[in-house]
């Protein structure tokens, strides 16, 4: 799948008209679409976001309808993991394990509250509720973010911020095109986010682990209000 969709990929995607698809667009609820002149591209992951959102009836469907593309880009880009193919068949397994152990949890997990349907920049926790805030390709990682501003980033990482001691964010380089980070190029307005989280009193720390998910992602962002 291509990382800008046309109205025709979407179309073909969601099993639904170009013309039903234009409409959705004319109405704004697909997002903002990147301009190239005249032509009109949508980031992939913003449609499967809008998509998971509202065209899918429940968690599994979401859940099962991403693992598909998830294994094939997991077998496409073996070589792009900074492990071997073994390993990556067992990332699968795993991958297949912890999918079904969240589906067993999952009831339990909403009506205690530990599952809770959120999104950045704003948070529904107080203060410090959290030692720690992990966001794991996401921040700096989405190709659809880099559509949006440094201003979303700066206010996201705030937030985390709000809501912990410490945030953690990894990886820092942006998505090259598969489903999962294949670039190994670090995001782009990286400096200039860390310069507004310090200009603002904020602590950051960028960490090198000697794990990478990812060849070129052993880059971590740390960050703490000061
Ligand atoms: C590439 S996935 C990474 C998921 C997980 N962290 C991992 O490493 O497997 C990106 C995730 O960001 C979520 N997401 C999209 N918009 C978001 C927002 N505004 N705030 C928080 N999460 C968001 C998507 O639903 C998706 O699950």
């Amino acid at each position: 799948m291509p990382a800008l969709l046309t109205v025709r990929d979407i179309a073909a995607l969601t099993n639904l008209s170009t013309r039903t698809i234009c409409r959705l667009m004319a109405a704004g609820q697909l997002g903002e679409p990147v301009r190239f002149g005249r032509a009109i591209r949508f980031p992939r992951e913003q449609i499967l976001n809008w998509l998971y959102r509202y065209r899918m009836p429940d968690v599994k469907s979401i859940i099962d309808y991403s693992f598909k593309f998830i294994i094939k880009e997991h077998q496409n880009n073996a070589k792009g993991y900074g492990f071997s193919d073994d390993a990556c068949r067992k990332l699968v397994t795993q991958r297949q394990v912890a999918r079904q152990r969240f589906l067993d949890d999952y009831e339990n997990g909403k009506a205690t509250g530990r599952y809770v349907d959120a999104e950045l920049p704003k948070l529904p926790f107080g203060d410090r509720a959290f030692d720690i805030a992990l966001c794991s390709h996401f921040l700096f990682f989405q190709r659809a973010l880099l559509t949006t501003s440094i201003e979303f980033h700066v206010a996201s990482i705030k937030e985390l911020c709000r809501v912990s001691r410490e945030a953690r964010i990894f990886p820092l380089t942006k998505n090259g095109g598969g489903l999962i980070g294949d670039s190994g190029v670090t995001y782009p307005h990286l400096p200039a986010v860390l310069q507004r989280l310090q200009d603002d009193g904020f602590r950051t720390q960028l960490v090198k682990s000697n794990y990478e998910f990812h060849r070129g992602e052993s880059q971590m962002l740390q960050v703490r209000a000061e």
